[in-house]
This record gives structure tokens, C-alpha cells and sequence, in this order.
């Protein structure tokens, strides 16, 4: 009896070892979006379709698909990605209102503003897609192997004033500079070394450059569940440094 049982769950291992295998290097293995993939002025979004946590096309996403795809990529709590994924359904061209194409989220003034850590602004001829230039600038902050929050909160401030001084049509709303806070928030949480608020700066680095989780580089998914809290406590922690309008 013992035997059939041991010999049964050999088998059944033997079977499903290749199906694991095979979800683990083909499923979630980063690619490259092709020519017709769409992608977002988001970097986590972009790096979740480019390891299939999102579609790889990055076409037709429904709310749960988006929760579903930010929960088993980065562990982001549902009501967090609701929060952000409502304003993206508002945008949506896909002739079907539950669902949107993440180059949906360039529609400037919906989620997207002015001010980018790593994009240009609206009025430039790309306003949605990594820009290096932009981002050295914002590099040029992180020349340490870890980002606290001090670091993070500076670059933000910084960038926003380049942008103001570049940009003659530059606008950012009150509600764009707390959500461009929420968004340095986000990649110092998720990209932290399990403290929560310090961040690894290869990883960040890969976040943005590559849209790749740095799984190579060490990083794991976050054991615990990112939630609304956590991160309007970190965004609390960063206006407190003084990343407000009134400093730009
Ligand atoms: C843990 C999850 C997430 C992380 C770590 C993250 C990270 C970021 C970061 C760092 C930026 C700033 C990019 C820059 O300034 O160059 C950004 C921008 C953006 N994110 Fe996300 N994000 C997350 C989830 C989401 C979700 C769920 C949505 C919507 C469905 C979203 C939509 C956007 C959009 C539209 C922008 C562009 C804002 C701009 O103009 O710069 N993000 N995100
Ligand atoms: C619209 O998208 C939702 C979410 O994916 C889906 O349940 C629904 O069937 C779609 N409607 C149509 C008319 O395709
Ligand atoms: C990057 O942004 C800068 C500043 O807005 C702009 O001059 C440059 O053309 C952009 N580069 C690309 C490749 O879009
Ligand atoms: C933003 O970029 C898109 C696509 O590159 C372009 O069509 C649009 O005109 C730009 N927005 C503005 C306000 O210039
Ligand atoms: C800036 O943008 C906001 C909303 O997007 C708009 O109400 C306001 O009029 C704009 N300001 C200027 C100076 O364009
Ligand atoms: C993350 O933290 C662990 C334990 O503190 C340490 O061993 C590891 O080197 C750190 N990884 C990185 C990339 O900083």
C-alpha cells in the first residue's frame, strides 16, 4: 500500500515538474515587447507584461486581470491597484468600458502628468516612453547602493523643478505632485531589501531602464501585501521633506 502511494506521487511529481518548469522559464520570463505590443508610461506596468503578468500585448485589461497581474508580480493589494485601475478604465479606447490598452494610460491628465522621473513632458513628441536623458537626471541622485527615502524625495523635488524650468507650457496639478509622490512610493517600496522604505538602486535602475523585475540581480517579490496604507504612510513621509507645489 505504502509503495503504490510513493510510486503513484513519484509519478504525479514526475508529471507536473515540467509544467512547473516550464510556467516558471516561459511564462514569466522577461521579453521584450514586440513591435505591435502596447506598453504604458508606467514602468511596473510595462515590466509586468514584459514578463507576462500582464498580457504581453498589453491590449483589452480588465480589472482583473490588473489586480490578478499586480498581485502575483510585485504583491500589490487589490484595493491599491482599484485606486489607480479605475482612473485607467476612464481612458479606455477599447470599445469595451471594463477594459483598457495600457498605451490608454498616455491620455495626459488622467494618471499622466508633467514632471516624470523618466519620461518627457506632454509637450514633447514622446511623452510616455523612458527617456535616458531625463532619467540621468534623476540618476544622478542615486549614487549610493541604496535610495532612503530623504534621496527619493530629493530627486522627485528635483526633477520638478527641471521641468519647470525646461518646460514653458509645463502644469502639474496639486493631485499630480501627491501621485507622482504615490509613484516614488511605489518603486521604493517594492524595489526595497525587505525594509520596506530603502530601496536597491540596481534594482530601481532595471525597473526603469530595462522594465525587468531584477530577479537576476536578487531582488524576491515582497512577502507581504503592498497596501493603500503603507503606501500613502510613505507618500506622508516624503511631503514631509517638503515636495509640495508651493516648492517647485
Ligand atoms: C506596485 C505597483 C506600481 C509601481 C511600483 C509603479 C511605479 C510607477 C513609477 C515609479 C512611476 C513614475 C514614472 C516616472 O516618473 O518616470 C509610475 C507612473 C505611472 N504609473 Fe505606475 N506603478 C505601479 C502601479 C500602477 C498601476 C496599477 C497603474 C494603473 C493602472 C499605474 C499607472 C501609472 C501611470 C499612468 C504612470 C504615468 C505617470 C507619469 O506621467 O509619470 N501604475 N508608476
Ligand atoms: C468587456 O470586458 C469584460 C471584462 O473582460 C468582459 O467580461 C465582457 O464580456 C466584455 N464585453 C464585451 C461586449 O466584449
Ligand atoms: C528626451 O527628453 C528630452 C528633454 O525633454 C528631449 O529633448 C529629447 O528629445 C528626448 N529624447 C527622446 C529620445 O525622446
Ligand atoms: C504626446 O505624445 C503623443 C504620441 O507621441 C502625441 O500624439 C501627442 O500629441 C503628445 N501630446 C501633446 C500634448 O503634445
Ligand atoms: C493646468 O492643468 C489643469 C488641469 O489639468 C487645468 O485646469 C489648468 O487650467 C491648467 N493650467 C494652465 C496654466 O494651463
Ligand atoms: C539584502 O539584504 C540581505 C540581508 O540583509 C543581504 O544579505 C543582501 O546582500 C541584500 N541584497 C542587496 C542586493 O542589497
Amino acid at each position: 500500500m505504502k509503495i503504490i502511494v510513493w510510486v503513484a506521487c513519484l509519478l504525479s511529481s514526475a508529471a507536473a515538474y515540467p509544467l512547473v518548469q516550464s510556467r516558471q522559464t516561459e511564462d514569466h520570463a522577461w521579453r521584450a515587447p514586440t513591435a505591435t505590443d502596447r506598453r504604458a508610461p508606467c514602468p511596473m506596468l510595462n515590466t509586468l507584461a514584459n514578463h507576462g503578468y500582464l498580457p504581453r500585448d498589453g491590449s483589452d485589461i480588465s480589472m482583473d486581470v490588473l489586480v490578478a497581474g499586480l498581485k502575483a508580480g510585485v504583491n500589490l493589494g487589490a484595493d491599491a491597484t482599484k485606486l489607480v485601475g479605475a482612473a485607467a478604465l476612464k481612458g479606455s479606447t477599447t470599445g469595451n468600458a471594463s477594459t483598457f490598452h495600457l498605451t490608454d494610460l498616455n491620455k495626459h491628465g488622467l494618471i499622466e502628468h508633467d514632471g516624470s522621473l523618466s519620461r518627457a513632458d506632454t509637450s514633447s513628441s514622446d511623452n510616455h516612453s523612458f527617456n535616458a536623458t531625463i532619467w540621468a537626471q534623476t540618476a544622478s541622485h542615486f549614487t549610493e547602493s541604496t535610495i532612503g527615502l530623504g534621496t527619493a524625495a530629493k530627486a522627485r523635488k528635483d526633477r520638478l523643478t527641471a521641468a519647470k524650468a525646461e518646460n514653458p507650457t509645463f502644469n502639474m496639478t496639486d493631485g499630480d505632485v501627491q501621485a507622482s509622490l504615490i509613484e516614488t512610493a511605489l518603486y521604493l517600496n517594492v524595489m526595497s531589501n525587505e525594509t520596506g522604505v530603502t530601496a536597491v538602486t540596481a534594482w530601481v535602475q532595471k525597473l526603469f531602464q530595462q522594465e525587468r523585475l531584477p530577479i537576476e540581480e536578487g531582488w524576491k517579490r515582497p512577502k507581504g501585501e503592498i497596501s493603500v496604507a503603507t503606501i500613502l504612510g510613505l507618500k506622508v513621509l516624503m511631503s514631509s521633506r517638503q515636495v509640495r507645489t508651493s516648492n517647485i
